[in-house]
């Protein structure tokens, strides 16, 4: 009996891609989500001066000394091009009231600002007034990562204001008696 031949090692890198390429969608964002996170808003200025903010999930500490954060923006977002090309913008973390401003910064193509009130932060960027904590960055890093781009921050001045944060957890927002 003829024995098969054990695959070489460019048999075997090629069957591992395969099996990476497999990674089903849907499957692994629901597992993505089981990865509980805070929401965030985080805001700049085009290059005409207007106001520009995305509702965020992706956004993690990064370095203390230097102070570093970071998040991701995907390519198709239509503030993209504002976003990579900033010189500064502010993360502000939601607090478990601020529901409505996730779905508002979630949206594309309107006024996401219309009726809220902001002060300049540093570079000019948009700062809400209500959030849990607010960190104001200048763009320090940006990265190639697949369909996104991480972008780097780093932290000039920060407000923490303490306040229970808002949590999502596999695609929906905690109730307060289940963050606790
Ligand atoms: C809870 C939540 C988290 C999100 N996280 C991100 C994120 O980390 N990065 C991203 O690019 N889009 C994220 N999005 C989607 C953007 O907010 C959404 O695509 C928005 O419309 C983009 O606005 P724009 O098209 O005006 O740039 C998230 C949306 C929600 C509701």
């Amino acid at each position: 009996m003829t024995q098969k031949p054990l695959p070489n090692r460019a048999e075997k890198e090629l069957a591992e891609l395969a099996e990476y390429a497999a990674v089903d969608p849907t499957g692994f964002r629901r597992a993505l989500s089981s990865f509980a996170t805070g929401v965030a808003v985080v805001t700049t200025l085009d290059s005409s001066g207007a106001k520009v903010g995305i509702t965020i999930n992706s956004f993690s500490s990064v370095s203390l000394d230097p102070p570093l954060v970071l998040w991701s923006i995907a390519e198709d977002s239509m503030s993209y091009g504002v976003f990579t090309a900033a010189e500064h913008f502010a993360v502000h973390v939601l607090s478990r009231q601020q529901q409505e401003f996730s779905s508002r910064f979630a949206q594309s193509a309107c006024d996401k600002f219309g009726g809220l009130d902001c002060n300049a932060g540093i570079g000019g960027v948009p700062i809400l007034g209500d959030f849990a904590a607010c960190f104001e960055c200048s763009t320090e890093h940006v990265y190639e990562g697949g369909d996104h781009k991480i972008i780097v921050g780093r932290v000039h001045r920060f407000e923490d204001r303490a306040s229970d944060p808002l949590v999502l957890y596999r695609s929906r927002f905690l109730t307060e008696q289940e963050a606790i």
